[in-house]
């Protein structure tokens, strides 16, 4: 188990690049399965996320060059095997093979993950999605087999915008015959990110990005060759980190219109912010409002910014109120925020209270998720003293050379196993 130690309240100035967005590339790289044979993936982050990935492609027998941060997929002599269980439960994306595999070959079996920290997460959308267009799926305990003779394209409409559901399914109409519709489609950018590689590869894809896609099943891929997005997240991250000890601090690599949200929530509560292209400037502001928060799908206030704001609101002037409307249990960073010397107050499964602004100090605290610990790592950043964040590994799955990115802007933090 890895530790994270932090001397806080350290003025940050420098610059930052943001890395390739995890939730971009944990799809990319199991869709890289549909090329002909050769696929190159640039900007791919460096996070542990992306080797378990990798292990799973390596396990098909596909071959892997790093090439700096690109990624040379060679899925020519690929088998379609059954995963098995310590690979695929690793981490929830495991869950894009579905969609691969079964456009490919027909069939997939894979174990799935139940819930984790954040919720229960169910896959109840995809497994719909994948029924629409002909699949039959057995499911004995968490292991799923999925199979269809033939995949046939049709109008399916999601009853929640799934990310991952929208993703999985315009996978799979990829291998379908005629043309699929997804109805409610999630319009996050790694929709666009994923469309955009299947479109380079020669598939049809029409209107990735809004409610409403349209994807012609294509039997002969090309190769294909895309760059990952930047984070939106680990740039929003960054942001709020600049907000509360920024000198002039500068975020390279960002794209505004991926975090208009946040943005625009920053200048309600006070905060100062300058973009020149792809550069955001900002610096540390000592008089923060406190607002209310409401998570939503994109173009809404992401929910995995909604830990590492909680942070910046307990130095808010005032009562703030987040409200998560995306996950049943995504408060539990407020129990060591608290021992931190926050006062948050969970007022329901979905409500959180936060006062402030709070003097915060450094102690023994757990990461329970990946943004969790994201928002304990910035507590840390901002607190008297010593803060050690046990579980630390939670936070490098997300968060590409964290702890070199925060030391070259002037951080005093360390990891240790
Ligand atoms: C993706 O998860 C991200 N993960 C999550 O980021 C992110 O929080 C989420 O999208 C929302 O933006 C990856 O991309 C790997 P959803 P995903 O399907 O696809 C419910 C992070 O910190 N739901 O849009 O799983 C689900 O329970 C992670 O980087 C169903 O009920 O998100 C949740 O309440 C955390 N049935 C809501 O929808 C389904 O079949 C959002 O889920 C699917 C989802």
């Amino acid at each position: 188990m890895s530790k994270i130690i932090i001397n806080g309240n350290k003025e940050l100035t420098g610059e930052v690049k943001i890395s390739g967005a995890k939730n971009s590339a944990v799809a990319l790289i199991p869709a890289a399965i549909l090329a002909r044979n050769k696929s190159i993936i640039y900007n791919v982050p460096e996070i542990s996320d992306i080797d378990y990935l990798l292990n799973i492609m390596e396990l098909l027998n596909c071959k892997i060059e790093h090439k700096n941060d690109s990624l040379i997929i060679d899925s020519s002599n690929i088998i379609n095997k059954p995963i098995p269980e310590e690979l695929s439960v690793q981490m929830r994306a495991s869950y894009y093979f579905m969609g691969v595999l079964l456009a490919k070959f027909g069939k997939v079996e894979i174990s799935f993950p139940g819930g984790c920290n954040i919720g229960a997460r169910p896959i109840d959308i995809h497994i719909k999605g994948f029924e629409e267009l002909g699949a039959k799926v057995e499911i004995v305990k968490n292991r799923y087999t999925i199979t269809a003779e033939e995949l046939k394209g049709k109008k399916i409409y999601f009853d929640f915008p799934s990310v991952g559901a929208t993703i999985n399914i315009m996978l799979a109409a990829v291998g379908a015959k005629g043309t699929t519709i997804i109805e409610n489609a999630a319009t996050e950018p790694e929709i666009v990110n994923v469309a955009s590689f299947l479109i380079n590869m020669g598939v049809k894809i029409r209107g990735a990005g809004t409610k409403t896609i349209e994807i012609e099943g294509t039997k002969e891929l090309d190769n294909g060759v895309c760059e990952v997005f930047p984070d939106r997240i680990e740039s929003g991250t960054y942001i709020i980190i600049g907000a509360l000890l920024g000198k002039d601090l500068k975020i390279k690599g960002i794209i505004k219109e991926h975090i208009e949200a946040l943005l625009m929530k920053l200048e309600e509560i006070g905060i100062k912010y300058k973009i020149e292209n792809d550069t955001l400037t900002i610096s540390k502001c000592d008089n923060i409002k406190s607002t209310y928060i409401k998570t939503l799908v994109f173009p809404g206030f992401p929910t995995d910014l909604q830990q590492p704001m909680t942070t910046l609101l307990t130095q808010a002037h005032g009562k703030s109120i987040i409200e998560e409307t995306l996950y049943e249990n995504r408060f539990k960073n407020t129990y060591d925020l608290n021992r931190m010397g926050a006062v948050t107050n969970v007022l329901s499964l979905n409500k959180l209270e936060i006062k402030g602004p709070r003097k915060l100090k450094g102690t023994k605290v757990i990461a329970t998720d990946l943004r969790g610990g994201a928002s304990l790592l910035i507590a840390g950043l901002i607190a008297e003293g010593t803060t050690e964040i046990e579980n630390s590994e939670y936070i490098l799955r997300g968060y590409g050379n964290v702890i070199g990115k925060l030391k070259s802007i002037g951080a005093d933090v360390e990891i240790c196993e």
